[in-house]
């Protein structure tokens, strides 16, 4: 089963923002996965990689939104990826070094954020965009 499901009302009003949002769903789903299978640090390293690496584009893809129109909000939003990026670049690490594993506590925090930050701050700029000139 998947950990997390996508749906409409987690849709910003923004194609590429939606569409990059399908994208890391889908990708901490194939993480999930293969934690629920048993694999191994092999196969889930590089799927870690990927949930960081494409958050990090994905957010690069947001600021650079943000600046095109003119997003009051910026800053705040900003600091919020940044925040997120450490946090999951700490993840990245810890497992690379065997400090920590991909558990059942990771997939939450992994599911909630991304959920959490898509419905909360990234609503509010798809709503403010809908509105901006
Ligand atoms: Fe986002
Ligand atoms: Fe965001």
């Amino acid at each position: 089963m998947s950990l997390i499901t996508w749906s409409d009302s987690m849709s910003v009003g923004i194609a590429e923002v939606d569409d990059q949002h399908k994208k890391l769903v889908a990708i901490v789903n194939a993480l999930h996965d293969a934690m629920l299978k048993g694999h191994a640090r092999n196969v889930m390293g590089p799927l870690l990689d990927e949930v960081v690496d494409y958050t990090v584009y994905h957010f690069g893809t947001e600021e650079r939104l943000f600046a095109e129109k003119g997003y009051p909000q910026a800053a705040e939003h900003k600091q919020l990826h940044d925040d997120l990026t450490a946090t999951a670049k700490k993840l990245r690490a810890d497992v690379a070094a065997g400090r920590s594993i991909i558990s059942h506590e990771v997939m939450r925090f992994l599911r909630d954020w991304l959920s959490g930050h898509i419905l909360s701050e990234d609503k509010k700029f798809g709503k403010w965009a809908a509105g901006a000139p």
